[in-house]
């Protein structure tokens, strides 16, 4: 792409202006946002760059390993893995109001990136995928007064603790901007086009108190709803889709006995930015096959609805 070529030789040349030979940290998320960035970033500056991936015990199936085995083999990076799951979880336990979570997330983030990141000598600058719909929905409405709809996972704040200076290479891009950068920096393309996930995770997409037990249920079934989708060659005409375990369980019958398991919903949209979104029409055979199947593969699961809400009036996440 003759635009994103430009874009990225422009970009190099401003990080390269703005770090000199200083050190620069990264936070990965394993999203395409700081993927790209740290991508950009090593494009630009090599090895004074140092990504730190904190794994909170929120993620999906197998991704942890994923990520960091594709930045550290295919890519080169440096990257440190911070295990950190038993302290999210910990500090998660009884807590059930979205706003609190995300709170707890984001704050906990920033003291173990800050830990890890000590660890580097000399660096000077924080990076982040920072994205542009990002930066004007956490500041206010078109014409209206500043208000915030959801506390944005993200490391704010953090820079002026640690007296880091920000990079943020990707603040004037668009999502489907981001995803052609990606491809221009060569970034395998099953990577760029993963559908976005947010950073506080599946803390988000477990509505109630967050258990392990149904973060275990729900990685299982989510990795269903995602195979149905890649099956029927649908992903890439989704901008995101997922499985939100519901804090009830209900009745059901399966065999010769009564089953009483948790409820999902299954979520999945079209946008172009993330800002507003529609769900996705699938067909009734569809949903049908999809439910069969998770009901089957997951024990602890034993009904699934599908989350037919545009955005607005509702956001993309349930949380
Ligand atoms: P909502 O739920 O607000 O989500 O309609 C819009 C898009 O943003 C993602 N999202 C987040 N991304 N940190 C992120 O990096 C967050 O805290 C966060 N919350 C929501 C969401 O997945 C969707 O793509």
């Amino acid at each position: 792409d003759w635009t994103m070529g430009a874009y990225r030789e422009e970009a190099i040349r401003k990080i390269k202006e703005q770090v000199g030979d200083k050190k620069v940290i990264c936070a990965l998320s394993g999203g395409v946002d700081s993927s790209v960035a740290a991508a950009l970033l090593h494009d630009a500056i090599g090895d004074q760059l140092t990504c730190v991936f904190v794994d909170h015990g929120l993620l999906r199936l197998n991704e942890a390993d994923e990520v960091v085995a594709m930045f550290r083999d295919h890519m080169n990076l440096s990257v440190i893995h911070a295990q950190e799951q038993e302290l999210f979880l910990g500090a998660l336990e009884g807590v059930s109001d979205p706003e609190t979570k995300r709170k707890t997330i984001g704050k906990l983030f920033i003291d173990v990136f800050q830990k890890y990141a000590n660890e580097i000598d000399g660096a000077e600058f924080l990076a982040q995928g920072t994205l542009y719909p990002d930066v004007i929905e956490s500041v206010s409405f078109s014409g209206g007064p500043s208000v915030t709809i959801k506390s944005h996972h993200n490391v704010g704040g953090l820079p002026e603790k640690m007296g880091l200076k920000l990079v943020e290479p990707l603040r004037e891009l668009f999502k489907d901007e981001v995803r052609a950068l990606g491809h221009e920096l060569g970034l395998p393309d099953s990577f760029i086009g993963r559908h976005p996930f947010p950073g506080p995770g599946l803390a988000i997409r477990c509505p109630g108190e967050i258990t392990r037990e149904k973060l275990e249920i729900l990685r299982k079934a989510d990795a269903v709803y995602i195979d149905q989708i890649r099956k029927h060659g649908l992903y890439d005409e989704i901008w995101q889709a997922f499985v939100a375990i519901l804090p009830v369980r209900t009745v059901g019958v399966m065999g010769d006995g009564r089953t009483y398991d948790y409820a999902c919903a299954l979520r999945a949209v079209t946008s172009v930015d993330g800002m507003t979104a529609d769900y996705y029409p699938f067909s009734h055979d569809f949903l049908g096959e999809t439910a069969t199947r998770i009901i089957n593969e997951v024990k602890g699961i034993n009904r699934v609805t599908y989350d037919i809400t545009s955005k607005p009036p509702g956001t993309i996440e349930w949380e």
